[in-house]
């Protein structure tokens, strides 16, 4: 594909920690405008292949470009034009979310009058406006989460990476919020890239998945091509095709049998 409609691509990327490989070699093209899904289990190299690409983590080997911008040669090109939101999300505790979001769109050169529209859309979106006047420290996780998301969306970046965007957020602001991200995607072009466990959400709200297990990208595609792919039926459990490429065990093999209660 032509390399300015990415808006990902890595080439042998690779991140070691000490003997630890959590990314390997791993070859990805994210096209742009579509809503990528990054499934895989705990430990897959999910987050650290995250933080690489927003400039988080440097690299042990390989190469990334994102929105066309090498992630090495040309960082601070690359921070222009994404918003992230980190497993970590590295908020200021004692700020405000209002401003926590001055802060962000000042960096990112918004105009102050602009600010300030956004961030009353935003605290609206997110259902934050009864707690926009208590610091960070004061929140509830879902809140922090929320305000991140904000604080990620205030630039209207083109590539959103969003590490597990939902988790801890009530269902009525998930649904406000994926109905603003695939307009974004629909309207604007947007690429959100996002990680997530929960296969039923990948199914529901992706265009299309990759699958990382042991830091090696396991396959690309959509949910119902990957079934096709893996020989299951339309109708198969997402927890069957998850398994099946990952490799999980489907029978466990007596060993819990202590804890389940099978062994007395
Ligand atoms: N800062 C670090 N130092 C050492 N090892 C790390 C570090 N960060 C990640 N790892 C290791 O790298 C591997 C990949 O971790 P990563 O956090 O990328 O997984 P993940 O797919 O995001 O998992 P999860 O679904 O649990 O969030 C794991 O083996 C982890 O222990
Ligand atoms: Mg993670």
């Amino acid at each position: 594909m032509n390399a300015s409609l990415l808006a990902v691509e890595t080439h042998q990327l690779t991140k070691h920690f000490d003997d630890v490989i959590a990314v390997d070699h791993l070859n990805l093209s994210v096209p742009r405008g579509i809503i990528f899904g990054f499934l895989g289990p705990n430990g897959a190299g999910k987050s650290t292949t995250i933080h690489m690409l927003t400039g988080l983590l440097p690299p042990t080997g390989g190469t990334g470009r994102v929105g066309g911008f090498d992630i090495r040669e040309a960082a601070l090109e690359v921070k222009k034009r994404i918003g992230v939101v980190p497993e970590e999300l590295g908020l200021y505790e004692r700020l405000t979310v209002t401003e926590q979001l001055e802060l962000v769109g000042r960096l990112y050169g918004v105009r102050r009058s602009e600010i300030q529209r956004r961030t009353t859309t935003l605290l609206n979106l997110l259902e934050l406006e009864g707690s926009a006047d208590k610091m960070i420290l004061d929140y509830s996780q879902g809140m922090r989460k929320k305000t991140a998301l904000a604080c990620a969306l205030i630039h209207t970046p083109d590539i959103l990476f969003l590490d597990e965007p939902f988790q801890s957020i009530d269902p009525i602001s998930t649904k406000a919020l994926k109905a603003v991200l695939r307009e974004m995607v629909h309207r604007r072009e947007t690429t959100v890239f996002f990680s997530t466990h929960v296969m039923e959400l990948a199914e529901r709200f992706c265009d299309q998945v990759g699958i990382i297990h042991k830091g090696r990208l396991l396959t690309v595609g959509s949910i119902p091509d990957l079934r096709v792919q893996a020989g299951l039926p339309a109708d198969a459990p997402l927890e069957d095709l998850f398994v099946q490429i990952v490799g999980g065990q489907d029978e466990d093999d007596g060993l819990l049998n202590w804890l389940t209660g099978a062994e007395k």
